[in-house]
């Protein structure tokens, strides 16, 4: 655990969260690096609480406070974000904070609510625009619903051109450091993307309200409310977050299947040698032998999806089907695409895919491929052509959307 120290954002602001190390399922979502929930301290004439934890570690808040102020000399507590893993530790909180305010707008007041009994709550509802003063600094707040709840919000600190961001631009990643330039390169912008596809994804539209009016903050520091603190990153992950929610496409090819005797996976290897040779980064899935937060972050910034499933029972196989009911549910766009598959006496994997590809609105180049029994010769040829012409209209989608400007 880092000392005092590696936790300050500034004199006087202090990181007082919880690293979970262990966790792996965030409601689903594969945590493979763990997670942390962030909240923050900042004193000044008065003191700010900003946000808490998931409520099992509340107790461990409590005692970063108490090491750095008096618990009864804390004058608000900010949240920012209704959802559990941020105010699960409330109730235990405030009942240590006495004279705590809870700062917060009014559908998050309404969202407490329904997760708590607030009786006896002391609220101070907020809207996009006001201004709290603590003291030589003070606290403004700004809207940002359905990033990632209707209630979201950001608190901005204008002294210290501190952006306290929620769910926004955050990473589900345990670590002894507090700043994206304490870990290794790369690392904090590949778990920021995990997180976006599989958190964020939906809200593109609203995201792109949210940066607009980010873009008019003078920002030196966002703190998230998961992972690590931007500081060196901050124009990256802003320009990343525009690409995200323009769904602007990448020259790739994501091949996903599932199989039952190697006749789909056949096909697959083939589509993704064929997309492969005609100039895309082309990366082939077996959905049961990965994860759902791994695929859905691949498929996010490809610009090609072949999606392939063995026929079982007049259908597709059902890890095909969760694979696709996640992405159906995140809502992916821009993608040309097509289904593929084995079938025996009965048809019926393949042409569920496409359905589900038309659903989601992919242009999908061709009729579902489909294989009996096994694939020969030229049914293999015929996969490496599909998976040619997957990769030539991925490159025609990229032209269209523009390159993604991030490095
Ligand atoms: Fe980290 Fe939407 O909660």
């Amino acid at each position: 655990m880092s000392g005092t120290n590696g936790n300050r954002l500034h004199e006087g602001i202090d990181w007082v969260g919880y690293v979970d190390w262990t966790v792996r399922d965030f409601h689903g979502y594969d945590t493979e690096r763990g997670a942390t929930y962030n909240a923050y301290l900042v004193r000044d004439e008065k003191t700010a609480l900003i946000d808490t934890v998931k409520e099992p570690y509340a107790g461990t808040l409590l005692a970063r406070v108490a090491a750095l102020v008096d618990p009864a000399a804390v004058d608000y507590v900010v949240v920012n974000h209704a959802e559990p893993d941020h105010a699960g530790g409330l109730p235990q909180v405030l009942a240590a904070l006495p004279r705590a305010k809870v700062v917060c707008n009014a559908r998050c007041r309404e969202a407490l609510g329904e997760h708590f009994d607030t009786a006896g709550w002391d609220f101070h509802v907020v809207a996009t625009g006001d201004e709290l003063p603590l003291g030589k600094r003070q606290l403004r707040f700004i809207d940002t619903p359905m990033v990632h709840w209707p209630e979201s919000m950001f608190t901005y600190l204008p002294e210290e051109r501190l952006l306290f961001s929620m769910d926004a631009f955050g990473q589900h990643l345990a670590s002894t450091q507090r700043f994206d330039d304490g870990l290794e390169p790369g690392l904090a912008m590949a778990e920021a993307r995990t997180y976006y596809a599989n958190i964020v994804l939906p809200y593109g539209r609203q995201v792109a309200k949210t940066l607009a009016a980010a873009a008019e903050l003078d920002i030196a520091m966002i703190a998230p409310s998961h992972g690590v603190i931007w500081r060196r990153g901050v124009a990256s992950i802003l320009a990343a977050y525009a690409d995200w929610a323009a769904h602007r496409p990448r020259p790739r090819v994501v091949v996903a299947y599932d199989t039952m005797w190697d006749s789909t996976g056949r096909m697959a290897r083939a589509i993704t040698e064929g997309a492969a040779g005609a100039g895309v980064e082309a990366s082939l899935h077996h959905v049961r032998h990965t994860t759902l937060t791994r695929l859905v972050t691949e498929v996010m910034e490809a610009a090609g999806v072949a999606f392939g499933s063995a026929t079982l029972n007049a259908g597709m196989m059902p890890m095909a089907a969760a694979a696709l009911t996640y992405l159906r549910g995140l809502r992916p766009r821009n993608k040309a695409a097509f289904a593929f598959g084995s079938y025996g006496w009965g048809k019926g994997g393949p042409e569920a895919v496409d359905a589900v590809l038309d659903e989601m609105g992919w242009e999908r180049i061709r009729e579902p491929l489909r294989v009996r029994y096994r694939p020969g010769d030229e049914d293999l040829v015929a996969c490496r052509q599909a998976g040619e012409e997957l990769a030539r209209r991925a490159l025609a989608l990229v032209a269209e959307h523009g390159e993604p400007g991030r490095g």
